[in-house]
């Protein structure tokens, strides 16, 4: 059980304008330290938060080795991969506003709890930190083709073969937004539709299970991208990641989910109509369809 980072947000107000690493003992002594400037605007160290609140699971460099990461079942994010599961956009690495939102909002269902207490300022500075963590390795040819690499940190060369450490975020940026409309209002006509795509040639049965339970054939023993057993959502029972929205829905089904077997449907799926079909299709498993007369 992991509570400790909830109780702690309290703690919050005695980092704000404090620039060292530790926070201070006592509140209400801020006359007594020395060049505490009074009335400046609130400053919030990205570093400071991160090992107040995230530290614990995801780890100082951020690998996802924290002290609590053993117990968790669904591990910590390790950053440095550099591959993100809830995103906006049709290509690349998620936005500040998506990283903002998933640090808001938490990972329904897993131990990332939602910071929104937090004020804004802190978490965008929680953002630019985590984005400073995701650096890691590519290889090269050789030093001069590193040195053409956006976001590359250092060259290293290890017996003969060179890689360039780069900060994947300035390496790869975000692509293009996934434009999601309005929903339209659902009919039994779509569902319907949704159901036949489902089960057909959008193949989510193969995974999710005639009924949505997670139990379909292809989605035994899966792996994610950083080796750990992954199943396919229970609609029936387990909470979504990635918010509840029909938007949100609609992003992971359009976007897949980066890192796991879940595969984006865009191109097969070609325009909006067929993706909110399946949607609602989703919906009406997950026992949350309404449809107005
Ligand atoms: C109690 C453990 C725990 C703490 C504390 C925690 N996280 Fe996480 N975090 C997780 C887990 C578990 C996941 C992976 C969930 C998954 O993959 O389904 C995750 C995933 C993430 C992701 C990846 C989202 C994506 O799109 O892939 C980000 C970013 C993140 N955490 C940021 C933070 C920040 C910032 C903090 C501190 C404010 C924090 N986390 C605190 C457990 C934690
Ligand atoms: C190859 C197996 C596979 C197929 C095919 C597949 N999924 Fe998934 N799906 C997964 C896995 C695995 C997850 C869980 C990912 C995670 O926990 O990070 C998932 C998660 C989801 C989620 C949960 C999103 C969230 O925010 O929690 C939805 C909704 C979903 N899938 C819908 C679909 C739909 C609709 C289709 C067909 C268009 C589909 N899936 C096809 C494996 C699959």
């Amino acid at each position: 059980m992991i509570t400790v980072h909830i109780a702690s947000i309290a703690a919050l107000t005695f980092l704000i304008g404090s620039s060292c690493s530790e926070a201070p003992a006592e509140a209400g002594t801020a006359a007594d330290s020395e060049g505490q400037s009074k009335g400046a605007a609130p400053q919030y160290e990205g570093s400071v938060l991160y090992g107040r609140f995230c530290l614990s699971c995801h780890g100082e460099t951020g690998i996802g080795d924290g002290v609590s990461a053993t117990m968790l079942t669904i591990k910590p994010r390790d950053f440095t991969a550099g591959i993100f599961k809830f995103r906006s956009v049709v290509e690349g690495l998620p936005t500040d506003a998506d990283l903002a939102r998933t640090i808001a909002k938490g990972i329904g269902g897993t131990e990332m709890s939602a910071y929104e207490t937090l004020p804004p300022e802190a978490i965008d500075a929680l953002v630019q930190h985590v984005k400073s963590l995701t650096v890691g390795n590519i290889e090269v040819a050789d030093e001069e083709e590193a040195q053409e690499l956006p976001g590359l940190v250092e060259v290293i060369e290890d017996k003969g073969t060179f890689y360039a450490r780069v900060n994947w975020f300035e390496l790869r940026g975000s692509g293009a937004p996934l434009v999601v409309g309005t929903p339209p209002k659902p009919t039994a006509e779509m569902v319907a539709r949704g159901k036949e795509l489902f089960e057909g040639i959008a193949a989510c049965v193969t995974c999710h299970g005639k009924e949505g339970r997670g139990d379909g054939d292809a989605g035994k023993d899966l792996k994610d991208d950083w080796g750990f057993s992954i199943t396919p959502r229970n609609f029936t029972e387990d909470i979504l990641k990635g918010g509840d929205d029909l938007q949100d829905i609609y992003q992971r089904i359009m976007l897949g989910i980066p890192g796991t077997p879940m595969p984006a449907s865009a191109e097969l799926l070609g325009g909006p109509d067929d993706a909110w079909a399946i949607v609602y299709y989703v919906q009406k498993l997950r026992r949350k369809l309404y449809i107005p007369k």
